[in-house]
C-alpha cells in the first residue's frame, strides 16, 4: 500500500469511530461542531466571551464580522487586531466554517440559512434560533448567571468541546434542562 493510501485508510477509520453511527452517510457526519482552537484565536476572541467554534457561522459571516471597520465596531465593542493576526484569525475561521464541515450542527447550521442570509449572531441563525424557542426568559435574559442567549458556555457545559446536545445542558439558577 502507498504511503498516500494508508494516510486516507487511517483517517478514514478515524473518521469512522467517531462518527455519529445514526443514517447514511455517518462515515462523514460527526455529532457537534468541530473543536478547534489556534492560541492567537483563544487570546483575540475568547477575552470578551466564549470562543465561538469557526463551524457556528458560514464562511460570509466571518468574512464580514473580520472586516477591520466592522471589527472597529463589534457589537459597540473595540474588538480591532493588528492586520497580521486580523489575517491569521480570518484564515481559521474560514477554513473551519460552518460549509466546510462535516459535523452535525455545523452542517445544519448552513442549511438552514438562505444564499442571502449573513448573519453576525450565532444565535440569530435559523437553526439556533429554533433550538431555544421553548426555554422562557425567565432563564435567559432574567437570569443573572446566563443574560444573553449568546453565552452558550453558561448552560451547555460542553460547549467548549464543540458538544452542544441538548442532555449535557445545565441552566444556572435552574439545573438541568429535563425536556
Ligand atoms: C472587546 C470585547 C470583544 C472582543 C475582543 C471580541 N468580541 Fe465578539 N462580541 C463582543 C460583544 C459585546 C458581543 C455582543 C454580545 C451579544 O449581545 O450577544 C459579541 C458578539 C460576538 C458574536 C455574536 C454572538 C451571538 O451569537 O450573539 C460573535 C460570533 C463574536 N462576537 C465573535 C468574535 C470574534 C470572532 C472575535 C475575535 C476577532 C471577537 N468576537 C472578539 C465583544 C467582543
Ligand atoms: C439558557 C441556556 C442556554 C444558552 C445560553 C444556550 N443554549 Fe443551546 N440549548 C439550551 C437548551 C435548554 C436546549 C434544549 C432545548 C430543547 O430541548 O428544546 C438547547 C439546545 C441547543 C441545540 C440543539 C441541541 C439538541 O440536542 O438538539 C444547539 C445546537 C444549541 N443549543 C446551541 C447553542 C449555541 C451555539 C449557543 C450560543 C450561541 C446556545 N446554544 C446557547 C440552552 C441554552
Amino acid at each position: 500500500m502507498k504511503y498516500k493510501t494508508l494516510l486516507l485508510t487511517l483517517s478514514l477509520l478515524a473518521c469512522s469511530t467517531a462518527a455519529d453511527a445514526s443514517g447514511f452517510g455517518s462515515l462523514f457526519s460527526h455529532k457537534g461542531v468541530k473543536q478547534v482552537d489556534i492560541p492567537l484565536y483563544q487570546e483575540s476572541c475568547g477575552e470578551c466571551h466564549f470562543a465561538y467554534q469557526p463551524g457556528l457561522l458560514p464562511e460570509r459571516s466571518w468574512k464580514k464580522m473580520m472586516l477591520p471597520a466592522n471589527l472597529e465596531n463589534h457589537f459597540g465593542e473595540n474588538a480591532e487586531l493588528p492586520e497580521e493576526d486580523r489575517l491569521e484569525v480570518l484564515r481559521f475561521l474560514l477554513e473551519y466554517s460552518a460549509e466546510k464541515s462535516f459535523y452535525k450542527r455545523s452542517i445544519k447550521i448552513a442549511r438552514s440559512l438562505k444564499a442571502d442570509q449573513t448573519p453576525l449572531k450565532i444565535s440569530e441563525v435559523p437553526y439556533i434560533k429554533r433550538k431555544h424557542l421553548k426555554i422562557p426568559a425567565k432563564m435567559i435574559t432574567g437570569n443573572k448567571g446566563v443574560r444573553l442567549l449568546s453565552n452558550c458556555n453558561t448552560c451547555h457545559s460542553k460547549a467548549a468541546e464543540g458538544s452542544y446536545d441538548d442532555d449535557t445542558v445545565f441552566i444556572p439558577n435552574f439545573g438541568y434542562w429535563d425536556d
